[in-house]
């Protein structure tokens, strides 16, 4: 074949195959059989072999997947990608109606499903696909162009020769999901949780081979630079996207009342298990987007928009057993243990039941048919027992007088919920307190999880944290699954621990009501073991955010005569007791520029993370906060900085880039 013939004819070819894949995979109405479709594609492939220059970016052979990527390149969004704000409720729906009338007067709502998937953005130049990307942070996200590709709705050429930025949530439908696990099984290979993970999971490979197996799909939903468009709704800009080649959803309705909107939540409740794809909520706009502009953005989300998020699902089970602990404090906590059952894409079969009290308002128990859901859709919880069903072999539950661990007798303190075990030689108190002392926030000690812990316990090798430096090799190679190797790295991880700074310790030591930013604080200011164990009442109280319970609480702990003797201990073993991070220099002793004024970071900065320059201006007294207000003195604007870089100036505010932070952090 000749090469224009050729060159000809590819043309004829993409036009024909892009059109046979928009009617069935858009219109979801073919006008050919999939054997015409398939006949043209490898015609086409057949002629890029033999003339490769005609294989085009925008080729429809491009969709099969192409090369294996070693890492997905960083991709900086035209315009930020921000989140919506949520309602739970018609309450929390007419105030969002209220705030957005009162701010704009008479207003129509575009409502739109929310699709469970996960929010990509495209980028097209004159017409033809360039790149698509994740939404990462926001700002930055990550290039997963291959992976979209092979998306069959996401035209590779727009029916116009536009440059934009479109923007839409990949999913992955019901049907594929269920497929997909089946096979999954069947190989003995991990199920996916559900359909918005395995969509993520796919667009998340490096081989785009995979992600064209996985029958991924998306709708779009709106264009980032739509005002330049000549369009002046979202609805006109949803027809607009349509125009273009896209698929948008059509299940979405003009509202102009916000009782209108309301209805159409309820009609969208029960046809939700009809639709062939998982939504996890109601999108509603403004529709004029001049009225868009007015209302604007608040530092995550905008205002002219609210996510109505459906109530979590619920399904019934058995309660089977209420289980004990104990923790570190004494408490006693109650766990439901259930009959294992499927929730919200998970299968469940514990839920924390807090406590007594908690039992007895919602009278569960054993037996019960209680309805469970996932709170927050992540942590499974109680919601209510089903009184008429029951048959009469339900049994009350008691809490014990005695802990289940030790057998000393519980206590009610005054004010708490909690039983407690007050024995301060309980087991489970101090197994779970060496536990605390060695995980990740605290002295953060490698390869010392709770597995090895209990064993240490047990075999009595270890019961205060005192021991745990005193460990030797001998102990360790003889305990079960421990190595020579495993020994050695332990003790090295241990050892490695003496270093760790103040905080650590602190925090690890477990005193009520310390957690990790009360005990970096307090490091901070006192800087010495010696000078927190020597400090009063009121000496703890001066200092920013702690409370008088924080200062009681550390003073009980000092008092003690074992708690110093193991503090003394802990030192002669050769555990650092000093403060090793940066000091807080008072705003006084100070003469940096950033001394006593509250800034705010922003945008990406390259020779610093935004945590070490957090903590080098607090150094030297400046005050480093999250969002930009009137109160702010000063604003350091990193690479492609966002809305409070615009928040900075309209506010006129000075801005700084990260050189001259730098410079002056440098002086
Ligand atoms: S509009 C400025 N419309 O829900 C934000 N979002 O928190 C504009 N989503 O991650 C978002 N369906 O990806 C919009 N019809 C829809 C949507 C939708 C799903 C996702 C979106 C975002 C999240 C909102």
């Amino acid at each position: 074949m000749e090469k224009e013939v050729a060159k000809h004819r590819v043309e004829q070819l993409h036009a024909l195959i892009n059109k046979y894949n928009y009617e069935y995979h858009t219109l979801d109405d073919p006008s050919v059989p999939d054997s015409e479709y398939d006949k043209l594609m490898k015609e086409l492939i057949a002629i890029e072999e033999k003339f490769p220059e005609l294989k085009t970016p925008d080729s429809p052979s491009q969709r099969v997947g192409g090369a294996v990527l070693d890492a997905f390149q960083k991709v900086q969004h035209k315009t930020p990608m921000l989140s919506l704000g949520n309602a739970f409720n018609e309450e929390d729906l007419r105030d969002f109606d209220r705030r957005v009338r009162q701010a704009v007067g008479d207003v129509d709502y575009n409502v739109e499903l929310k699709i469970d998937g996960l929010a990509v953005s495209l980028r097209y130049e004159n017409g033809v696909f360039v790149r698509g990307a994740t939404r990462g942070d926001g700002t930055t996200g990550e290039d997963i162009s291959e992976n979209l590709k092979t998306i069959r709705n996401i035209p590779l050429k727009m029916n116009r020769d536009l440059s934009i930025e479109v923007r839409g949530e990949a999913f992955m439908p019901k049907r594929s999901f269920e497929q997909l696990n089946k096979v999954r099984i069947e190989r003995e290979e991990e199920p996916f949780a559900n359909p918005r993970n395995a969509a993520a999971g796919s667009l998340r490979q490096l081989d785009p081979k995979i992600a064209a197996k996985r029958n991924l799909d998306i709708f779009v939903y709106s264009i980032a630079e739509l005002d330049e468009m000549g369009v002046e709704t979202q609805n006109e800009g949803l027809d607009f996207l349509d125009e273009l080649g896209f698929k948008t959803n059509h299940e979405r309705k003009k509202c102009s009342t916000i009782e209108e909107v309301i209805v159409f939540i309820e009609e969208l409740k029960t046809k939700r298990a009809d639709l062939s794809y998982e939504i996890d909520g109601i999108v509603i706009k403004v529709n004029s987007l001049h009225q868009q502009e007015e209302l604007g953005f608040t530092a995550k989300s905008p205002r002219w928009a609210i996510a109505y998020k459906f109530p979590a699902e619920e399904v019934v089970t058995t309660l089977l057993d209420i289980e004990l602990s104990v923790g570190r404090t004494g408490a006693v906590t109650p766990t439901a243990i259930l009959e294992p059952v499927k929730v919200a894409g998970t299968t469940v079969q514990r839920a924390s039941l807090h406590n007594e009290d908690l039992i007895k308002e919602k009278d569960i128990r054993l037996f019960d048919k209680v309805v469970i859901k996932k709170a927050g859709d992540i942590i499974p919880e109680v919601v209510n027992v089903l009184i008429d069903q029951r048959n009469g072999e339900e049994k009350e539950f008691n809490m014990p007088e005695e802990c289940p661990e030790c057998g000393s007798k519980l206590v009610r303190i005054e004010e708490e919920v909690a039983l407690r075990c007050i024995n301060p030689e309980c087991p489970a108190q101090i197994r779970e307190g060496l536990i605390h002392f060695v995980s990740r926030q605290a002295m953060n000690i490698e390869g010392l999880g709770e597995r090895v812990i209990a064993q240490l316990f047990r075999e009595s090798l270890v019961h205060t944290v005192a021991d745990l430096y005193k460990l030797s090799k001998d102990q360790l190679i003889n305990l079960e699954r421990m190595g020579e190797k495993s020994s050695d790295n332990l003790l090295q991880s241990i050892e490695k621990s003496k270093e760790n700074s103040l905080e650590r310790l602190l925090f690890g030591l477990g005193i009520r009501f310390i957690g990790a930013k009360a005990a970096k604080t307090l490091a901070q200011h006192f800087e010495t073991l010696d000078r927190l164990q020597q400090a009063s009442k009121e000496e703890f109280i001066e200092v920013d955010e702690i409370g008088e319970k924080m200062a009681d609480a550390l003073v009980t702990y000092f008092q003690k005569e074992e708690m110093l003797n193991l503090l003394a201990e802990l030192k002669q073993l050769g555990v650092n007791t000093e403060y090793k991070g940066p000091k807080k220099i008072k705003v006084e002793d100070s003469d940096s520029y950033f001394a006593g004024k509250t800034i705010v970071l922003t945008g990406k900065l390259n020779e610093l993370s935004r945590n070490d320059a957090k903590a080098e201006i607090e150094a030297l007294g400046g005050k480093v906060t999250g969002s930009v207000s009137k109160k702010t003195d000063l604003v350091i604007a990193g690479e492609a900085a966002g809305s409070k870089l615009a928040k900075a100036s309209e506010l006129n505010i000075e801005v700084w880039d990260e050189k001259r932070m730098i410079s002056e952090l440098k002086k």
